[in-house]
């Protein structure tokens, strides 16, 4: 009885301590429960809230190899066309592109998760129905508590029509720095054509007015000179015929008083160096005119090797005290080309040639200008050399800009290369070049089709 008392007490004692942990354990469990409600809650938020945004957001699970997706938000899951964001989970990244990353990016992105350095990236991919998107995305690293790499997040975005955007804005500026240059080409064609035209006209004019009275000088001259023969043979006649020996004497003595003698040896050389003046001043005057060609805007064939001694002759008083200019002019075929506006080019290379020269302060004694041509092929060739001071190689680049000058003003404009450039390159087909060294001296080459070009000018078809 006892015994049955004692037992009945111990299990009643077992029972209500099974009861207290039983309730414990319903408390802890009820708690857990809240817990894991709070959890799941929060969760819940936290993937609408990633759901609602229009930046795609993924986790790849990077423990195994191809990496696993183990998140990804609605926006992602649009893009490339599932409806639920959870069709994506448990599969490898070609579910949402069939283009595989280039070896190389796949590498450096490895090697910055490893290093633990967020990196942003661009890649194109190509969703299932083979469509093409350009994405940019950050991959940042996440790491156990061994420090082993084991998923990436992404976060990204469509950047397809922002990039295009771009492309588009991109193209529409070049269009307007091409539009600008060609408004400025033009500009620079119209002025040419304004300056060729008033110089042209102004030689042309000049070249007539000085053509009709060197004329009259000229035959007065040669008039003059047979005249002084026909005369001396008179003199003699007389001398010899008619002038008796008693009044012989007092003749000579007439003919030392005036100098006679000299006068017979000298008038005839006079005469000869007059005549070889208007020579000159014919051979200028016809350099002028042809210099200019005021009324040949067509492309014809010439003889570049005259042109080029045409220049010579017209510019001698622009390089005389500052150089010795030699030629060494080779067989040139007749080129297709508008020579008086060649001759503006060769013109303005041979003054900048001077100018250089005389920069250097160098004169007609040592200073130099070499003008060689050849033929190369179908082309002609022209270069003009000066042991002037040379262009620092900062300002080759700039030379040719319009406007360009490192002279004063009064000396240079700027825009001589600017116009030599466009008639030889545009105008013409061909191509003009420079060399220089500081110190030493500049060499520009000018190279011409033989056969001309078919590029119509801008300023040509506006004046046409
Ligand atoms: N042969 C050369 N040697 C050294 N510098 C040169 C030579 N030719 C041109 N240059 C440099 O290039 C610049 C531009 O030359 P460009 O012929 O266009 O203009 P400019 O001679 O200054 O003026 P413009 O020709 O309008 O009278 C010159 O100011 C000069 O600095
Ligand atoms: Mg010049």
């Amino acid at each position: 009885m006892r015994k049955s008392d004692a037992d009945g007490s111990a299990s009643a004692v077992d029972d209500t301590a099974d009861r207290c942990e039983l309730q414990t354990a319903k408390r802890e469990l009820k708690a857990l429960r809240a817990q894991l409600e709070n959890v799941a809650a929060a969760l819940d938020m936290r993937n609408a809230a990633l759901d609602a945004a229009t930046t795609h957001f993924m986790i790849m699970d990077v423990r195994q190899t191809p990496g696993v997706i183990v998140y990804a938000n609605r926006a992602l899951a649009l893009l490339h066309g599932y409806e639920d964001p959870r069709e994506l989970i448990g599969r490898d990244v070609t579910a949402i592109s069939s283009k595989v990353m280039p070896d190389e990016a796949r590498e450096a992105l490895w090697r910055n998760m490893q290093g633990r350095r967020e990196t942003r990236m661009e890649s194109e991919i190509v969703r299932g129905d083979g469509s093409r998107l350009l994405v940019g995305f950050t991959a940042a690293p996440l790491f156990d508590a061994l420090g082993g790499l084991t998923h990436i997040v992404i976060i990204g975005a469509d950047i397809t029509a922002r990039r295009a955007g771009e492309i588009k804005q991109r193209e529409l500026q070049e269009q307007l720095v091409a539009q600008m240059q060609e408004r400025e080409r033009m500009a620079i064609e119209l002025q040419l054509a304004q300056k060729l035209e008033s110089v042209g006209r102004l030689a042309a004019g000049l070249a007539h007015e000085i053509n009709t009275p060197i004329q009259y000088v000229g035959d007065s001259i040669h008039f003059l000179k047979s005249a002084f023969v026909d005369l001396s043979r008179f003199i003699d006649s007389c001398r010899r015929d008619l002038i008796p020996p008693a009044q012989a004497q007092g003749l000579r003595e007439l003919e030392v008083g005036c100098d006679l003698e000299f006068l017979r040896q000298e008038i005839p050389n006079a005469f000869e160096r007059t005549l070889e003046g208007t020579a000159r001043v014919t051979n200028l005057v016809r350099a002028m005119k042809e210099f200019a060609y005021p009324d040949a805007p067509e492309h014809v064939p010439a003889d570049l090797n005259r042109a080029i001694e045409t220049t010579i002759a017209v510019a001698r008083n622009e390089y005389k005290y500052a150089a010795t200019l030699t030629t060494r002019l080779g067989e040139l075929p007749p080129v297709l080309c508008n020579v008086g506006e060649l001759n503006q080019v060769f013109l303005n290379l041979i003054v900048n040639a001077a100018h250089a020269v005389e920069d250097a302060g160098k004169d007609a004694v040592n200073g130099r200008i070499e003008i060689e041509t050849r033929a190369d092929g179908e082309m002609a060739q022209i270069s003009i050399a000066d042991n002037g001071c040379g262009i620092p190689a900062a300002n080759l680049a700039k030379i040719f800009d319009p406007f360009y000058t490192t002279k004063e003003v009064g000396r240079g404009t700027g825009q001589g290369l600017a116009i030599a450039r466009s008639i030889v390159v545009d105008r013409h087909g061909g191509e003009l070049d420079v060399q220089s060294s500081p110190g030493v001296g500049t060499t520009f080459t000018v190279r011409l089709p033989v056969r001309g070009s078919a590029v119509r000018s801008a300023a040509s078809l506006i004046l046409a």
